[in-house]
């Protein structure tokens, strides 16, 4: 489809106020083109910084824009994505390890043009800074997959043989058997949002909610085939233990800190308590008995062999709201968490990505002293707008939508004036971040879908699972 024609299907309902228009235009403007066809966004158009991959299209970032183009009725832009996307999955298997393994999606894509002809290049990680391949792509892909669906009830795309195949390869890539035994993904560090060394590596929270929620979209978009009964029961069968998991185990309140605290160690066998063999002084206990509000607590960062890392992330918590991974009740106490820290979370500009930031002698172990990472800037707890849309959702869901209105009117004060920056730093998210590249996309978009879902929270079904009331 030509640009034009897509113009005129445009925007039913577009453009409610000045900055929403603002915001619109701008989204629009950073559309990709294949073949005459839109297939996505660039991930930012900041005129002075040099594009790095900047100007390719990344699965991650291109989630918020899609949900807004579903919402707005151009549900062809995320449709040409999503076919574009499979057909740059891998889908045989092989042994050679300077492949992308089959079933993974790439972090970000290109259009190439060469003699007249275009191609789509795909970055697995291989060019990435850090060589990381993405984790979360294959997860996002199949949670935007169902959002399509939801929004469009297209029946003919889901049942094709390629789309139950990308969803069946995606499945046995994360359930096939691995190197440990714990219901949740184990993966690198590097694999989600936060693309570069955080002390990430092992269970992190952001992969598993967003795995869960890949899981709960698979049991959803599956046929009931004979071909795909296998994949099916997969499913089934791992989600009731992923969620006991996190619920009982990386969940940090006032009570399970208390718990935690006198936890014996160097237990055997299966009557242990302490599962993990987690190390009292490993917990900064004084701490976080002053920062956790007696009713609020959160989903630890990252659980495994004698670790619980006890951070506040963001996407995880937010995530797990909005897939039903946490329980009502956790729900509840993640955003009065939230509102009891609204200082440290939101502050000037919603939100953090992760709070605390690492500092010394942590930030030099777990960053690699990476200075793009020193403390409280970009992942080390800068914080980032797009997660604006991800906070308004959960507080809708949560029945707590005053919160995403208040998030809402903090960030319309400075986003136009600051030309959307991809994140800010300092301890209250006061200045443009550093290296931060403005007209970044998915700043954009997470403004206008957070508007969205506040003015019409229907909307939310796109991207929200119900409890599957496992206790
Ligand atoms: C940065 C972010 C990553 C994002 C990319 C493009 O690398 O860490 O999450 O996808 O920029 O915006």
């Amino acid at each position: 489809m030509s640009k034009a024609t897509l113009d005129q299907q445009a925007a039913p309902q577009v453009a409610k106020s000045v900055l929403e228009k603002q915001a619109w235009e701008a989204l629009e403007q950073s559309i990709i083109y294949y073949q005459d066809r839109p297939v996505g966004t660039v991930a930012a158009r900041d005129p002075e910084l040099t594009a790095l991959n900047y100007d390719q299209c990344f699965i991650r970032d291109f989630v918020s824009s899609a949900l807004v183009f579903l919402i707005r009725g151009r549900t062809d832009i995320v449709r040409n994505f999503l076919e574009e996307t499979l057909k740059l999955q891998p889908k045989k298997r092989q042994f050679d390890c300077s492949k992308p393994g089959r079933g993974l999606m790439p972090a970000s894509f290109k259009v190439e043009s060469s003699h007249g002809h275009e191609r789509l290049k795909a970055d697995f990680g291989e060019h990435a800074i850090a060589r990381v391949a993405p984790v979360d792509s294959c997860l996002w892909w199949l949670i935007l997959l169902r959002a399509y669906f939801k929004a469009t009830h297209d029946e003919e795309l889901v049942n094709r043989d390629d789309f139950q195949q990308g969803i069946r390869l995606i499945v046995e890539l994360c359930l096939v058997a691995r190197f440990d035994m714990y219901p949740t993904l184990l993966v690198p560090d590097g694999a989600c949002m936060i693309d570069r060394r955080m002390g990430l590596y092992g269970h992190p929270l952001e992969i598993q909610s967003l795995f869960y929620a890949a899981l709960r979209s698979a049991q959803e978009l599956l046929l009931p085939t004979k071909h795909n009964r296998y994949f099916v029961d997969a499913v089934n069968s791992r989600l009731e233990p992923v969620t006991k998991h996190i619920r009982e185990n990386y969940w940090l309140d006032t009570h399970r800190l208390n718990v935690i605290y006198r936890y014996k160690v160097e237990e055997y066998g299966e009557q242990a308590l302490n599962q993990f063999n987690i190390y009292s002084d490993s917990i900064p206990f004084y701490q976080l008995t002053e920062w956790l509000p007696p009713e609020g607590g959160y989903l630890a960062g990252n659980l495994g062999p004698s670790q619980i890392d006890c951070r506040f992330f963001a996407v995880g918590n937010l995530m797990a709201v909005l897939s039903s991974l946490s329980s009502k009740e956790q729900s509840q106490g993640i955003l009065q968490l939230i509102e009891s820290r609204w200082e440290d979370l939101v502050g000037d500009m919603p939100m953090k990505l992760c709070y605390p930031a690492l500092e010394d002698q942590g930030w030099k172990i777990l960053t690699g002293c990476d200075p793009k990472n020193r403390p409280w800037s970009y992942h080390n707890g800068g914080s980032w707008p797009v997660l604006l849309w991800m906070l308004a959702a959960a507080a809708q869901k949560a029945g707590r939508p005053e919160i995403g209105k208040q998030a809402l009117k903090i960030a319309e004060r400075r986003l136009v004036e600051d030309e959307w920056p991809e994140y800010y730093d300092g301890k209250n998210g006061r200045l443009v971040g550093k290296e931060a590249r403005r007209y970044q996309t998915w700043t954009i978009a997470g403004y206008l879908l957070a508007k969205e879902l506040i003015q019409k929270p229907s909307n939310l079904s796109l991207i929200c699972f119900e409890d599957l009331g496992i206790i």
